[in-house]
């Protein structure tokens, strides 16, 4: 634990990792890729672009969070396999009856395949339920609710096409002391609930969904030898384990379960990687360069179909994730709004080699609000006493996270910072009226404040800046939920214009 070998070896073996060298597993051929996509962003793009992102990019397999009806309707017969989420939040409710679950299967599956051609392959149960993090708050009603799912999927005639399974973090898994893969087990408190998870899973035919993040294990741990983290290491010490020789977290994790599975007699039972990716910001190692190198490693591997040393198989796995999502909780770190492998535009964030030598192409047809930014009024000075608070308002409303040290404008003087603020709030407000006016301390300009790597946005036109704050009406699934969200934006900017006024005049 004192040398760095030990220390490194702790390290994976409290978190996540993925990907797996060895043999050279039997070759799918050109199977596409998976990734998660998720919705939490102020100013999601349109599903229809998404879906047309995807296929351009040959991209397969989308893994959703939860049920969205945009998102399903767009995913109807696009030759996308879809895996659909269970929030956490609905655990309980679907373990207290089957006939709960049989709703939310009647309603959230069974119709989007007869009625809207979607491919669903698997329902995601939960998200992470055992999380260390989350105490013994699903504990209870994580299986039972698996159970219903399973039973009503059947009922519903979906018992052999739709898979149920449940996402869980790589910490429901553990190496011993010695941090070797060789001595993976099923984490102390969970052991016998994941020992039943498992053996229902495996009676299923239904496979287990594992959650695998090398970058947490920088980031958790300054130390963590860097080349370690990525698939083409040379420079980092290799874990040996017995006969085999680890060269990156990924495929250490990844057997560490499998040695787990092993342990408890279901040595084959199929595994899925739900989610493994790269944050490009909000960090100092969530970079583009460590980005690009850990995803191209991925991709390679994926279009190898490379297993890891201890299953030669390669997983099903899922990227995480599509798109940045600047509406996503910033407890995990500022980083987690940038896992995205595209922006929040569906533009390129840095170049990729995805399957048959292709590159990585943009979303097409994205409409923009004008080319315009909210910046500091140069006659404007840091020294005004409503300077600080300004810059703090327009921050709590705004993701401001790549304003962080380390991140891509995390080396802004006073002035472009506030810029730099004062723009994210008046693009996530849709350029309306009224939110670029901090207190005379700001202008609007048509001059591009971007530099080096550091850039200010315009924002995605979703229709919201024109349309007035009336009552929600009858349009359909999605159009409603960005009504909903554009009415209460349009109700805050109300809402801070009138405080500002009262306040500052
Ligand atoms: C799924 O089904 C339930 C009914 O069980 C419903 O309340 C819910 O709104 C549906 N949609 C989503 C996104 O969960
Ligand atoms: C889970 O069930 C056990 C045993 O019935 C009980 O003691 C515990 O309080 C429950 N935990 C939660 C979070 O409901
Ligand atoms: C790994 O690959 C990246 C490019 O993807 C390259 O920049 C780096 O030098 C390689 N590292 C080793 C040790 O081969
Ligand atoms: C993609 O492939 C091209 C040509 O094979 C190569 O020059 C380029 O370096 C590759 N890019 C990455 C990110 O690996
Ligand atoms: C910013 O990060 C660098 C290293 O990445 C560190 O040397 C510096 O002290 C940090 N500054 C602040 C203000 O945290
Ligand atoms: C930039 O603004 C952020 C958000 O208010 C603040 O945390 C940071 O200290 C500011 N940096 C500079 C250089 O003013
Ligand atoms: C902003 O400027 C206008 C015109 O110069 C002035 O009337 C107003 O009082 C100023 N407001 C603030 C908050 O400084």
């Amino acid at each position: 634990m004192d040398n760095n070998n030990n220390h490194y070896l702790l390290c994976f073996f409290v978190i996540i990792f993925l990907v797996g060298h060895g043999h050279e597993g039997f070759t799918k051929g050109v199977e596409g890729l998976g990734f998660n996509w998720g919705l939490q962003a102020t100013h999601p793009l349109n599903p229809n672009i998404v879906v047309k992102l995807m296929k351009d990019n040959g991209f397969n397999k989308v893994k959703l969070f939860e049920a969205d009806p945009g998102a399903l309707e767009a995913l109807g017969r696009s030759g996308i396999q879809v895996m659909i989420g269970i929030p956490n939040e609905l655990l309980a409710p679907i373990a207290s009856s089957v006939s709960v679950a049989s709703s939310w299967v009647e309603q959230n599956v069974s119709k989007y395949i007869s009625t809207n051609g979607v491919d669903i392959k698997y329902v995601a149960v939960g998200n992470e339920p055992f999380l260390t993090a989350y105490g013994d708050k699903f504990i209870n009603t994580t299986f039972p609710a698996l159970q219903n799912i399973q039973a009503a999927l059947i009922k519903a005639g979906l018992g052999r096409q739709v898979k149920a399974t449940v996402p869980l973090n790589a910490d429901v898994y553990q190496s011993a002391d010695s941090g070797l893969p060789s001595t993976g087990d099923f984490r102390g408190d969970i052991h016998d609930l994941m020992t039943s998870v498992v053996k229902f899973l495996s009676d299923n035919g239904a496979p287990l969904t594992i959650n695998i993040y090398p970058f947490l294990s920088l980031y958790d741990d300054p130390n963590f030898p860097i080349d370690f983290a990525f698939f083409n290491a040379s420079g980092a010490a290799p874990v040996v384990d017995g006969s085999i020789t680890y060269t990156n977290v990924f495929e250490a994790n990844f057997d560490t379960l499998i040695s787990a599975l092993e342990k408890n007699g279901f040595a084959s039972l199929p595994v899925i990687i739900g989610e493994v990716g790269w944050p490009t910001d909000g960090d100092p190692n969530a970079n583009l360069v460590y980005a690009q190198r850990f995803n191209q490693g991925l991709i390679d591997r994926i279009n190898q179909g490379k297993g890891t040393p201890k299953r030669s198989t390669l997983p099903e796995i899922y990227i995480f994730a599509l798109i940045d999502e600047d509406k996503k909780s910033v407890l995990p770190g500022n980083f987690e709004r940038h896992w995205g492998m595209f922006n929040y535009d569906g533009s390129l964030k840095y170049s990729l080699n995805v399957s048959n030598g292709n590159s990585l192409v943009a979303a097409k047809g994205v409409k923009y609000l004008s080319r315009q930014w909210c910046v500091m009024s140069p006659q404007a000075s840091t020294t005004d006493p409503n300077f600080l608070g300004s810059v703090e308002y327009a921050c709590k409303y705004a993701d401001c996270t790549s304003l962080g040290n380390g991140s891509s404008c995390g080396k802004l003087d006073a002035m472009s910072n506030a810029s730099y603020a004062f723009n994210m709030y008046y693009q996530t407000m849709n350029q309306m009226k009224g939110s670029c006016t901090f207190s005379n301390l700001s202008v609007l300009t048509t001059i591009d404040p971007s530099h080096d790597t550091c850039k200010y946005e315009i924002m995605i036109d979703v229709g919201k800046h024109e349309q007035p704050p009336a009552a929600p009406g009858t349009r359909s699934s999605l159009a409603a939920a960005r009504g909903k969200h554009s009415y209460s934006v349009m109700a805050l900017v109300f809402v801070l214009t009138l405080m500002m006024k009262i306040c500052v005049v």
